[in-house]
């Protein structure tokens, strides 16, 4: 992957660790020749030593800090995870380079999934950006604070396409779509990476869950994914193919089967997909005790068994699971796997290792004690001014009738609703180390906004996320520190009455409603999309008080609305928004920033409809708006169609598209047309919005999507000004996965198709000669 000069520094340091002559030694001679130096060190090895390197352990309580340095010292441990704590970290990689015979080094990984320290909005937050340089921006403040803080690798970004909202890991990836999902992959992998994971504030990206967790059949997380080739091809796999080809160094294997096989024995996956035909170098890792679970599945009839499908499949790393460990001493042994394919993954881990510049500096991000940070949670490491502009970036205005918002600052206002005061849930799950009381709540948010202005803020809770104890019980239970849930005791009623009496004595009303952070969370699925009833009640309730009624939502999947859509006076989609979320959701309702978010999902009227998405496949039997609907595809007691399409998101200012037009209505082979718009802010606001760019196969050997996104560009108008944005529409654009998966472009007419949102948008056809 990169190439080093052995700095006089770095050197000093090899060298000073190689002081013992009684021990084995990397050799610093070979220290710029990755293969060569990787082949000397494992000449060197036991098998015992080989198998250590692919075992990857979770700090905690599975195993205790004294007793990990042992196991690391003895040559038994090749990463960590978990770990945050350069002091922490400090001892182990001791241990590792100066108590193991081999002396190799050790890595330490961990979650940094949407922030460190600094918590930025969830992934489907970033995804409504859609803005490649601000989520850029985000994966690369999150390496550096991860850097400093000693961490070498990261499980992220998660680019599993999501479809089913039922699906609580929804929230931690970017949609349904695979041409944003996989710009957000490539931009994600480039922040984190910046060019070399070997650099001091640099990490490694592990792209995860390799492959499909996203269609886990019903929503159910873990449960099975069945699905054909071509849809995988053309849907569910460019995004990990963009971020591997974005450079990044490790794969995580995702939990569930693919079409009848567990991944994490799925050779298929592993070798003929991932390393034959995609070509990817680096290092793969099982996903939490996914070798043990091969026997759950049944594939495997014991430990044995296990640990040898996955080394066969090309399982390179073993996390949180003593499978690896316990038994390919033996199996290698006894011939029932083979030393090459043990060899294979140990190459790999040492490998990454090297890619992360720890042969070369063990310590790079470790750095010395007396450098650690006095206080690793103090505020000044936060970065908190991008943290707000990037939260601002992805917020979603779905409705605004009347004008109601922005907000006036000398009005009286009442927030009220479980979220609105929330902490812990405006940071959502996967929060790294952001800390609780460092987030900011809207309610601060909005206090802060009109601190010095003549408006008002009341408060009232006005109801639990909640009143199911069983479902408190379950969230609270995921949360291992302190329970994330906490009721307020009083009946709902009340709850709701002193609501209602607040909501009069102001001007408007604020309601911030949806989801605690763990109902979108790893295991979190649900059954339902609509809002808790209590806070369906709370709502009710505050819409018969007749004033104005503003919904923030906070939640982590596409929620059904409907009984929203129909009743507020504005809604804003904020997803979970990070630390400095209340701040930015406030700067959008007084209109110091303009919503220019757009939905990277549909969303759903109903669970019956799921899965919703723009780009389905065309069938024989369309229903069409207007015509009787028998014997066509719809479903009769419900409207057809997502409540709010993929794509869309309002402004306070408004935007017009002129006619589309194409420089030509054939295009050669690798030729290309370009498609030409006109944007006009006819509004009173400067604001930004997102063209994008949709193309239709309108016959081909195969059926193929009614529309698939194939660019975008987002830009920003001054009050009355006008843009023409230019597509260059070419052959690559234009290609797909065949039925014999075959990836090329076929001949005949494609209709171009440009909005401002999936579904309304302006045509014009080409054909490709
Ligand atoms: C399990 C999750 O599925 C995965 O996304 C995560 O990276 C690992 N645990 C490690 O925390």
């Amino acid at each position: 992957m990169s190439s080093f000069k052995l700095s006089s520094v770095t050197a000093a340091a090899l060298a000073a660790v190689l002081a013992s002559p009684a021990l084995a030694q990397p050799n610093p001679s070979l220290l710029n020749n990755k293969q060569a130096f990787i082949a000397d060190l494992m000449r060197q090895m036991t098998l015992e030593e080989k198998v250590g390197q692919l075992r990857l352990i979770s700090i905690g309580p599975e195993m205790p800090a004294p007793q990990l340095a042992r196991e690391v010292a003895a040559g038994k441990v090749g990463g960590t995870f978990n770990s945050v704590n350069r002091k922490e970290q400090r001892p182990l990689q001791e241990a590792a380079v100066k108590q193991s015979r081999m002396r190799i080094p050790m890595f330490f990984a961990y979650d940094v999934v949407h922030g460190h320290r600094t918590s930025f909005p969830i992934g489907l937050g970033l995804a409504s950006s859609w803005d490649m340089d601000s989520v850029r921006r985000v994966a690369r403040i999150s390496a550096i604070e991860a850097a400093a803080d000693g961490i070498d690798i990261t499980w992220s970004p998660t680019v599993d396409i999501a479809r089913d909202p039922r699906w609580g890991r929804s929230s931690e990836g970017f949609g349904e779509d695979p041409y944003l999902v996989s710009q957000l992959a490539r931009a994600m992998v480039t922040g984190f990476q910046n060019g070399s994971p070997a650099k001091a504030d640099s990490i490694m990206s592990s792209v995860k869950h390799f492959a499909l967790y996203g269609a886990v059949e019903g929503g159910r997380d873990y449960n099975v994914v069945d699905m054909s080739p071509m849809r995988m091809y053309n849907d569910y796999l460019p995004p990990y193919k963009a971020a591997i080809d974005a450079g990044a160094g490790g794969v995580m294997i995702a939990l569930n089967t693919v079409n009848g096989v567990p991944a994490s024995a799925n050779k298929w996956l592993l070798q003929d997909l991932l390393r034959k035909q995609w070509g990817f170098k680096g290092l793969t890792v099982s996903d939490h005790g996914a070798i043990t679970e091969l026997m759950r599945h049944g594939v495997a009839r014991d430990e044995k068994e296990a640990a040898r499908l996955a080394i066969e499949a090309g399982v390179d790393m073993s996390m949180a699971d003593q499978v690896y460990t316990a038994e390919l001493p033996g199996l290698v042994r006894s011939g029932q796997v083979k030393q090459r394919d043990v060899d294979n993954a140990v190459r790999e881990v040492l490998g990454a290792k090297y890619d992360m510049g720890l042969f070369h500096d063990p310590f790079l991000r470790i750095g010395k004690a007396e450098d650690d940070p006095v206080d690793p949670k103090a505020d000044s490491r936060l970065h908190r001014a991008p943290a707000r502009e990037v939260a601002r970036n992805g917020l979603v205005l779905l409705e605004n009738r009347n004008k109601t918002l922005p907000l006036k600052k000398g009005a009286t206002i009442a927030l009220v609703g479980p979220l609105a005061d929330a902490q812990v849930d405006m940071m959502g799950v996967w929060s790294g180390q952001a800390v609780t009381a460092q987030t900011v709540t809207l309610r601060q948010g909005m206090g802060n906004a009109l601190s010095g202005q003549s408006g008002k803020l009341l408060y009232a809770r006005g109801a639990n996320v909640t009143n199911d104890p069983a479902l408190v019980e379950y969230l609270n239970f995921l949360n291992w520190d302190s329970p994330e849930v906490t009721q307020d005791r009083r009946s709902p009623q009340a709850m709701i009455d002193e609501a209602v009496a607040t909501a009069r004595q102001a001007d408007v009303v604020v309601a911030a409603v949806g989801e605690a952070r763990g109902m979108s969370h790893e295991s979190s699925s649900r059954t339902r999309l609509d809002l808790p009833e209590s806070q369906q009640a709370l709502l009710k309730a505050l819409k018969a008080t007749g004033k104005p009624l503003v919904l923030v939502l906070l939640n982590g999947r596409p929620l059904a609305l409907n009984w929203e859509r129909e009743n507020a006076d504005a809604m804003l989609e904020t997803w979970f928004a990070g630390t400095e979320g209340g701040n930015a959701i406030a700067d959008a309702l007084f209109g110091d920033a303009n919503p220019s978010g757009k939905l990277p999902v549909s969303l759903p009227r109903s669970v019956g409809q799921v899965p919703t998405y723009y780009n389905y496949p065309r069938i024989g039997r369309p229903f069409t708006p207007g015509k009787p609907g028998n014997y066509t595809s719809q479903y009769f007691d419900e409207p057809q169609g997502a409540l709010y399409p993929f794509g869309y998101g309002l402004s306070y200012t408004e935007f017009q598209l002129g006619e589309l037009t194409l420089s030509n209505r054939s295009m050669p082979r690798g030729g290309k047309v370009e498609a030409s718009i006109t944007v006009t802010n006819t509004g009173d606001r400067a604001g930004e919005t997102v063209v994008q760019l949709y193309i239709q196969d309108l016959a081909a050997s195969v059926v193929r999507p009614v529309k698939e996104l194939k660019d975008f560009q987002k830009v920003m108008l001054k009050p009355g000004e006008k843009k023409t944005l230019r597509f260059d529409v070419t052959e690559d654009k234009l290609k797909f996965y065949n039925a014999r998966l075959e990836y090329g472009a076929e001949a005949g007419d494609f209709n171009v198709q440009v909005g401002l949102d999936s579904q309304t948008v302006k045509e014009a056809v080409f054909e490709l000669k």
